[in-house]
């Protein structure tokens, strides 16, 4: 196979490579009941050991050969990425990144909040550009369940308040919607941040794993989502900010801000899926329903150079045919890897 350097790649869709997913860990101090029930991710449940990580030094040369094929947003997951020791000085190396037009880099983290507000001003000063904190639930009651760990719903609160009062170019609220568990809190949600700007996305709950227990009677579709919020506060569509966006977007009508819905079960995006997602121990995955990975680490730590990184980087990518949000009912497969491996 013909392989293009330094270039930007097409897979064989001739969707390019835009964004890069980076897990930090796999270890997280919740236990969402969609992403780590508590029955398999207990006690004794195996995580990664610290050396099969990749090194702050690691990752950044993988963000280089992306950046090399056309990266341009790099977006830090977990589990929960704020646990990973030092998480900042990852933060402040990424941001010294340039594209090759010279260009810096749109830099993200998906946080679930718990350590946001001890947290925010040192990611905000290493660089970090945005920032998108979980919430499922207003109500205390209901937030405490989800997370099953009982955590306080006020700490979450007074984070995306102190990642406010620092000045991220943008803050978004990442709310899973499951039938029968907070679906009621939907409105509740949107009218907290309303005003504010603050976007919330409702996002349909996924089959991503296997130990979710996902059933399609569970998910609410985005449609009845917005409807709810717009028989109260009138919205109107809005252009993706992106093309691949993940989210489709609506302000409302009166200017008070806007929310999004991800509706990867009943519209799926993977026409416009321009994502790569890196796990905690250098394997790469081109879709997040993928069941394998490619070992960059192996290659990594056999002393590959940079061309050669940017080569196998590029032989992946170009293989790429992944769609699996769109086949979902037609073919899905029993081995799929968990949100918390991948980071969503
Ligand atoms: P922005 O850069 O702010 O647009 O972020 P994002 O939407 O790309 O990332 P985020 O981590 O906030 O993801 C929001 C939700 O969309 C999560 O539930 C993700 O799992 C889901 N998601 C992100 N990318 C994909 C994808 O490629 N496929 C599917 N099916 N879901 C995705
Ligand atoms: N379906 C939809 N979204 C999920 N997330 C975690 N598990 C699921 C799931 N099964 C979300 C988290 C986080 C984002 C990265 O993914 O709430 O906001
Ligand atoms: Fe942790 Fe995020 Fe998964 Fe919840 S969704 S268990 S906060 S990684
Ligand atoms: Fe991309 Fe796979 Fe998600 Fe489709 S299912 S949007 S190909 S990550």
């Amino acid at each position: 196979m013909t392989v293009q350097l330094g270039s930007r790649l097409r897979d064989t869709r001739g969707r390019m490579l835009r964004d890069l997913r980076i897990s930090v860990t796999d270890r997280c101090n919740f236990r969402c009941v969609y992403c780590m029930p508590k029955e398999i991710f207990g006690r004794d449940y195996d995580f990664m050991p610290h050396a099969m990580l990749l090194s702050f030094e690691e990752i950044v040369r993988v963000a280089r050969a992306g950046i090399a094929h056309g990266v341009h947003k790099l977006r830090l997951t977990g589990g929960e990425p704020l646990l990973r020791r030092e998480i900042e000085t990852l933060v402040a190396m990424l941001a010294e990144l340039r594209t090759p037009e010279g260009q810096p880099l749109d830099i993200a983290l998906t946080t679930n909040g718990s350590a946001l507000a001890h947290k925010a001003r040192a990611l905000r000063d290493a660089g970090l550009n945005r920032v998108t904190v979980s919430l499922d639930s207003l109500d205390e009651a209901t937030f405490r369940a989800m997370n099953d760990i009982d955590f306080p719903l006020q700490r979450v609160l007074d984070g995306i308040r102190v990642a406010q009062d620092v000045g991220f170019d943008a803050i978004k609220i990442n709310t899973v919607v499951k039938r029968g568990v907070n679906d009621d809190d939907v409105l509740a949600i949107a009218e907290h941040f309303r005003g504010t700007p603050v976007t919330v996305r409702f996002i349909e709950f996924m089959d991503v794993g296997t130990t979710n227990g996902w059933n399609l009677d569970q998910v609410v579709p985005s449609a009845e989502i917005i409807e709810r919020i717009s028989a109260v506060h009138p919205l109107e569509p809005l252009r993706p900010a992106y093309r691949g966006e993940t989210a489709n977007r609506w302000r409302y009508v009166d200017g008070a801000g806007e929310v999004g819905a991800i509706s990867s079960v009943t519209e799926p995006f993977c026409g416009s899926c321009t994502r790569a997602r890196i796990s905690a121990d250098g394997k790469l995955f081109t879709c997040l329903f993928a069941s394998r990975g490619h070992d960059l680490r192996a290659l990594l730590r056999d002393g590959c150079t940079d061309a050669e990184l940017e080569a196998a980087l590029a032989g992946i990518w170009n293989a790429r045919d992944d769609r699996y949000s769109e086949l979902r009912t037609a073919d899905t497969p029993t081995e799929r890897i968990e949100m918390s491996y991948i980071g969503g």
